[in-house]
């Protein structure tokens, strides 16, 4: 979130997930570990930023059945997200809480939330939207979740968004037909490059650099209201087959600089990027779109990098956050006459109040790629003018794949910036002097008109570039050629930066405020640092908290009264440049690679296939129902519905009785997307479906050996990965075994048992803090072998990589010391290798760090996404890390598979990585022992 408020972003938005918060449909947990969502309001509060909070009760497709508790699923609350009593009796109880921990944080009540939406994606108003046809069903649902938050104290505007153009659903002004269901401000999500890392997954998949319009759309659709983009593409998910660095390429900086500036232009005021850090990450794994551990190619990796593609927003929102005239605008103008190129297409927006102008300018072929040049006609205060106008044959230049906004009677403080082909960055107020701060790209020039001023200086960078013209009105200066700072002073005491893109890229606006709309006399500029995360002014010292990834001079733009730079706590040596900003050397990095791993120990985690195991305990119950709520009960019974015995998520493994001989089994197993399942009859491997990435069920014959089948009690263990539901009404799809049929037996199945997670058969699950979805029914997961605390002191020492034989699965244990350096933020991975000439790839890797299940390995479907990065809090950098590898061999050939931890980054930073998280990693428990 710090880096979030650093980008320049005045708001955050997050999904609360239901399933997260109810383990079962008489619990809410609000507190345990990382369950309260106040904190992320006092966090917000205390950094500065606005929140749009969006709780569901749906919330997003690339999570388990859309964030829906799984309790959910079996059938007995009816259709999802409708109006029927039972499912609002599911939902109220945890709509309700948000709302009542929401309320006091509210804007209102000097709080931070600003915005609420009710449900996600929900287009379901208009059975005929031309012809505004109600269907009075989801009008109800959302009315009903409409009065909920309202009754619970929800003041500020109630949201939602669409998922395309054609729904035209929930938005006041559309409703002219009266059907209710509305909220106060209509949203459009839209994601012109396709949200997935492989294009063929959208029905549409416009080529690259593709605009739309969303003039005309919010025009027709919710004309009285700010055009709201509550989702715009910030990245792509990346599916179990998409590349293993994900698609960076696809939404990279000039897709952001090209696509936010055209939104802009497009007059849409609420522009909520998704997603600007990470991805689907958690235990959790949904269908079909669901990756393993893999980032959302977002401007904030998974693995928290920041790069060009954050440094390109951060010069965007900086813009928007200085520019408040931008916020009240009128589109005067859209055409190809506003240049002397016709490759060239302006939008000019006006302020009716301040006739400020903003003239958004692009190719007028979007996806061209071609460099052009171009004079620019301008209406201003001052006249009227085409600009460049002093540079002779010199023009502005544009890019191709990116766009600019010039900016025409521009208030900075008490001047008047008349025009600039440049782009402002930003402006700040320092002692009641202005500086005004000007980018273009690397090596282009650029012109501004200062209203009033009377002479012009160069005080700092190259002299000889820069050219003043003296018209009546004011002060003209050309530029050329920039690199790096040119800082200019026009008056006395104000001052003009000007910089290249690279310079843009590194510098920073840090609020001396926590007020999010950031006023501009509450302002520090700070070039150079990799990042800033906030500064403090106080008295003579001016303290910045941000990450270093060199050794470097960084310059200070603060209030006279700063002499001294403090940088991390650590006060530097300071010089004051002729023009007034302060310059210190900032130090790098420490070197820091991670310690070696401990010894690894290893234990069978599959003891269930054989015929002496005794599955009498509490992990197993009886899957004896004859009856189902679900509406696909065309089965095999009695059915063998996991949701149905209170197991959700991960490994469940299936135990099946029959007696006598038989010659083949049938199996139908379903359990979304890239699942697997291997079966065992009396101990012995008789087969496995390795997994589809087109399938959620995989069905398989398999005929017994000979040797294998008893004429007297058999057991056939079946044990079977999901991995999530699917998303909308595809939650209700089943998990489990769908047909069980033995051909040649005598009686068929006599009984089944089921073994899933921990507690669930009983509504109890064991750990409240990393959650039901942290865990399935792998034997070392009930007994907690994967929580630190565990003692396996008398387990046999073998790593993974010396590898096993035989069909089964092995839980591999180690430790991993952390002692990182103080000051420094590292950022750590856990990776899988293994030698596809020495081995199979018929594996199934889980991961766990300190409990959490952080990872999911299907080499056999992508052995290229084998890296896991996992966050601060889940690492313990202060101490011992116990980290798990269960190994679930599909087939008798030999697997071996290493684990190494990787090193993402290592920088000097403020971030505190060694806080005390002990909280979210509770340890083992002897309840565990009940589940053997
Ligand atoms: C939207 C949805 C988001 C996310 C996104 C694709 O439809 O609202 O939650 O699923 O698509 O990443």
């Amino acid at each position: 979130m710090e880096k979030i408020k650093a980008m320049g972003m005045n708001t955050v938005s997050f999904y609360s997930h239901w399933g997260y918060h109810a383990p079962t449909n008489d619990t809410l947990d609000f507190e345990t570990g990382a369950h309260d969502i106040g904190r992320i309001y006092e966090i917000a509060k205390n950094l500065g930023l606005f929140v749009h909070a969006r709780p569901g009760p749906y919330i997003n497709a690339e999570t388990s059945a859309g964030g829906m508790p799984l309790w959910l699923t079996t059938g007995e609350y009816g259709a999802l997200r409708d109006n029927a009593t039972v499912f609002t009796g599911a939902w109220r109880p945890y709509m309700s809480k948000v709302e009542e921990i929401t309320a006091p944080f509210q804007v209102t009540n000097n709080g931070t939330v600003i915005l609420y939406q009710i449900e996600n994606e929900f287009p379901n108003q208009w059975s005929n939207v031309e012809e505004k046809i109600p269907r009075p069903v989801p009008i109800a649902y959302m009315e009903t979740l409409f009065e909920n938050a309202q009754s619970n104290g929800i003041v500020v505007p109630l949201t939602h968004n669409m998922p395309n153009r054609q729904a035209k659903a929930w938005s006041i002004d559309y409703d002219t037909a009266g059907a209710r269901g509305n909220v106060h401000i209509y949203g459009l999500d839209n994601y012109p490059t396709c949200w997935s890392c492989i294009p063929s997954d959208c029905s549409t998949s416009n080529p690259s650099f593709t605009l739309m319009d969303y003039t005309a759309h919010f025009n027709e659709v919710s004309p009285k209201q700010p055009s709201m983009m509550p989702e715009f593409q910030g990245g792509a998910l990346n599916p179990w087959d998409g590349p293993a660095e994900g698609c960076e390429a696809k939404t990279d900086e000039s897709f952001v600089n090209f696509y936010y500036r055209d939104n802009v232009a497009q007059r849409v005021t609420i522009l909520g990027l998704y997603m600007i850090h990470g991805g689907t990450n958690w235990g959790w794994i949904g269908a079909p779109f669901v990756p393993t551990s893999y980032g959302y190619s977002a401007a904030i990796a998974e693995n928290r990098t920041i790069g060009s593609k954050y440094y390109e927003i951060k010069s965007l929102a900086l813009f928007t956050r200085a520019a408040k005239d931008l916020t009240k605008t009128d589109i005067v103008g859209n055409s190809t006459s506003y240049t002397d190129n016709e490759a060239i297409t302006t939008i000019e927006l006006r302020n009716p109040d301040t006739d400020a102008g903003f003239y958004a300018i692009r190719h007028t072929d979007p996806t061209s790629s071609d460099e052009q040049s171009l004079r620019l006609s301008v209406r201003t205060s001052a006249g009227n003018f085409t600009v460049p106008i002093v540079s002779g044959n010199d023009k502005m230049s544009l890019n191709g794949h990116v766009a600019k906004i010039l900016v025409t009677d521009f208030n900075y403080g008490r001047m008047n910036l008349v025009y600039s082909t440049a782009e402002v960055l930003t402006y700040g107020i320092f002692d009641s002097q202005p500086i005004l701060v000007l980018w273009v790209f690397n090596g282009e020039g650029g012109e501004f008109f200062i209203e009033g001023a009377t002479s012009g200086k160069v005080v700092g960078g190259d002299a000889s570039k820069v050219q003043f013209v003296k018209p009546e009105k004011g002060l003209i200066a050309n530029f050329k050629d920039q690199t790096g700072m040119t800082v200019v002073t026009t008056n006395e005491g104000a001052r003009v930066l000007l910089m290249d893109r690279d310079t843009a890229h590194l510098f920073w606006v840090p609020a001396l405020t926590t007020d999010p709309t950031v006023p501009v006399d509450q302002v520090a500029f700070v070039q150079g640092p990799h990042l800033v995360r906030g500064a403090q002014l106080e008295g003579s010292v001016i303290s910045i908290r941000g990450d270093s990834n060199e050794t470097k001079r960084i310059e200070v733009f603060a209030a006279k009264q700063a002499k001294t730079i403090r940088w991390n706590g650590k006060r530097l040596k300071t010089q004051r440049t002729n023009w007034g900003s302060l310059t210190a050397e900032i130090g790098g990095p420490e070197v820091f690679e991670t310690p070696k791993l401990g010894t690894w120990r290893v234990q069978d985690s599959l003891i269930e296939r054989h015929t002496n195991y005794s599955d009498s305990g509490l992990a197993w119950v009886d899957a004896d129902d004859m009856e189902t709520s679900s509406q696909y009960d065309d089965a095999t019974k009695p059915y063998l519905y996991s949701n149905q015995y209170g197991f959700h998520n991960g490994v469940h493994l299936w135990r099946g009785y029959f007696n006598g001989t038989a010659d083949v089994v049938y199996l139908e197993v379903q359990g979304g997307i890239a699942h697997g399942w291997t079966a065992w009859l009396n101990g012995k491997f008789i087969g496995s479906f390795l997994g589809d990435l087109s399938s959620s069920t995989g069905a398989k014959e398999f005929s017994f050996p000979n040797e294998t089948v008893s004429d007297k009690q058999n057991v056939l263990l079946v044990m079977q990965d999901i991995t999530g539901h699917d998303q909308g009404s595809g939650s209700l799809n089943i998990r489990g075994i769908v047909n069980a049929t033995l051909l040649n037996s005598e009686s068929g199945f006599s009984s089944w048992k089921v073994a899933g997670t921990a507690g669930g058969a009983t509504g109890s699950f064991l750990d409240p803090v990393r959650t039901h979805y942290n865990e399935g029914g792998l034997r070392a997961e009930r007994l907690g072998w994967h929580l630190p605390g565990f003692d396996d002191s008398r387990w046999p020492k073998k790593s993974p990589g010396d590898g096993f034989t035989g069909a089964g699965v092995r839980f591999y244990r180690t430790h991993l010391p952390l002692d990182t350096p103080a000051g420094h933020d590292v950022a750590l991975s856990v990776k899988l290798n293994f030698d596809s000439d020495e081995t199979s790839n018929s594996f199934r890797g889980y991961i766990y760090i300190n409990g959490y299940q952080y990872g999911r390995y299907y080499p056999y479907l992508n052995d290229a996404m084998n890296t896991f990065p996992a966050p601060p809090g889940v690492w313990n950098y202060n101490g011992d890390n116990v980290i798990g590898l269960a190994i679930w061999n599909q087939e008798e050939k030999e697997v071996k598979c290493d684990l190494e931890v990787k090193v993402e980054y290592v920088l000097a930073s403020s971030l505190d990585v060694k806080f005390d998280g002990t909280y979210l990693r509770p340890g083992w428990d002897e309840k565990r022992l009940l589940y053997t």
